[in-house]
């Protein structure tokens, strides 16, 4: 098999009713942006094949939000697919990709998938996930053709500065002109309430390629609706190009809902933000309450965060218990185990659920939590 099996397929396949695994907001519903000129651009749309940069309406809307260039944007079949497009394109075997570590899974697993060396740069729960800027270069040899950064990363909510990424592109253009520097920023978009929204990275140097989706701070992941920025016009070109050989072209129907999403985001965001400050001030509380047996750093954005589970009160086999109790509470846990972290960690998604149903599934995981820890203390 070309890439490892990671339960973080669960999330797809095995999907509990109480989840507080996932990592996007809660799912929009078509019926949150259908009125009569959506209704009656439904019922005309042709469903041809789309272009191999994307539909133009959409791209237009993309880079407004990104103010560059809509030449310089490709739509692809969400970030996942704007990853795998820029590897593809930009390495050879026996080049590297270096990325950092916990992470999304598939942008771990996919570089070795495509036959390229993959080095990751450890980040720790102990040093808030922060980027050293040095470690990082202490990765980088003449075959790395791309690093992949991710602000803010998942699995912790951690952001990178402007000055740090900045610092890293000119770094990289003078030492390693052939390396670029993907900037993932697929949750830039999930602030919190009225908290100012993170600027982008696009078209911030000629080195940086950045990525992002629909899928996250809208709550719209079905609709694999994601794009690529770059400066380079050949490389957009090259990027188009690799998609018309591997999907052909994004799905007519996806673009045209997600162009839909964007043109109402405004509205749809406002909610949104104040959904997941609620799950975040619940968060913070279901924190403090369980202090003895838990720790996190708080997420800058997200909506998404890592717990600690204390070594002083979780063994191994209280953590095994952990997840298998959970589970049969109907709770979906994300393990930290999926992102490259140990089992001792895992990610709290407080965006995706009704916040009366975050509320009640938090106070069933303190029972969880408080059962296990005290099991040892009462033999
Ligand atoms: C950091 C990161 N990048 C990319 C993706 C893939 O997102 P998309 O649904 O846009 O393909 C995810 C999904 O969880 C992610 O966490």
């Amino acid at each position: 098999m070309k890439f490892p099996l990671n339960d973080i397929i669960d999330l797809l396949d095995e999907r509990l009713e109480l989840n507080l695994a996932e990592s996007t907001n809660k799912d929009l519903v078509l019926e949150e942006i259908w009125d009569e000129s959506f209704n009656q651009g439904l019922k005309k749309l042709k469903l041809e094949y789309g272009t191999s940069q994307g539909n133009e309406e959409l791209r237009e809307l993309v880079s407004k939000k990104l103010y560059v260039e809509k030449k310089n944007i490709v739509i692809t079949n969400g970030a996942a697919f704007s990853n795998f497009l820029s590897m593809l394109c930009l390495c050879d075997i026996g080049d590297e990709v270096i990325t950092v570590q916990p992470n999304f899974p598939p942008t771990m697993d996919l570089i070795e998938g495509l036959g390229f060396k993959r080095k990751l740069l450890k980040l720790s729960f102990e040093e808030k996930y922060q980027l050293n800027e040095n470690e990082l270069f202490k990765l980088v040899s003449e075959k790395t053709k791309l690093i992949i950064l991710v602000t803010p990363l998942n699995p912790t909510g951690t952001i990178l500065s402007k000055e740090e990424v900045e610092k890293i592109s000119i770094r990289l253009n003078n030492e390693y002109p052939n390396c670029r520097l993907l900037i993932d920023e697929t949750y830039r978009e999930a602030t919190y309430g009225n908290n100012q929204v993170i600027p982008t990275f696009a078209g911030l140097k000629d080195n940086i390629i950045t990525v992002s989706s629909l899928s996250k701070s809208h709550g719209t992941p079905g609709l694999r609706i994601g794009w690529l920025h770059s400066n380079d016009d050949d490389f957009i070109k090259e990027v188009s190009v690799a998609k018309t050989n591997t999907v052909i072209s994004n799905s007519v129907l996806d673009e045209y809902v997600a162009t839909q999403v964007l043109k109402k985001e405004t509205q749809l965001f406002k909610t949104r933000r104040i959904h997941i400050a609620k799950g975040l001030e619940l968060a913070n509380k279901w924190v403090a309450l369980n202090k003895q047996f838990i720790s996190w750093n708080e997420p800058s954005a997200g909506a998404l965060c890592c717990i600690k589970l204390k070594e002083t009160k979780f063994n191994k086999e209280q953590i095994k218990a952990f997840y298998a109790l959970s589970k049969d509470a109907g709770i979906q846990i994300a393990n930290g185990e999926w992102f490259g972290e140990t089992n001792s960690y895992f990610r709290l998604g407080f965006g995706y659920m009704e916040i009366e149903k975050l509320k009640t599934t938090l106070n069933k995981l303190s029972e969880i939590l408080k059962h296990i820890a005290t099991q040892n203390e009462n033999i």
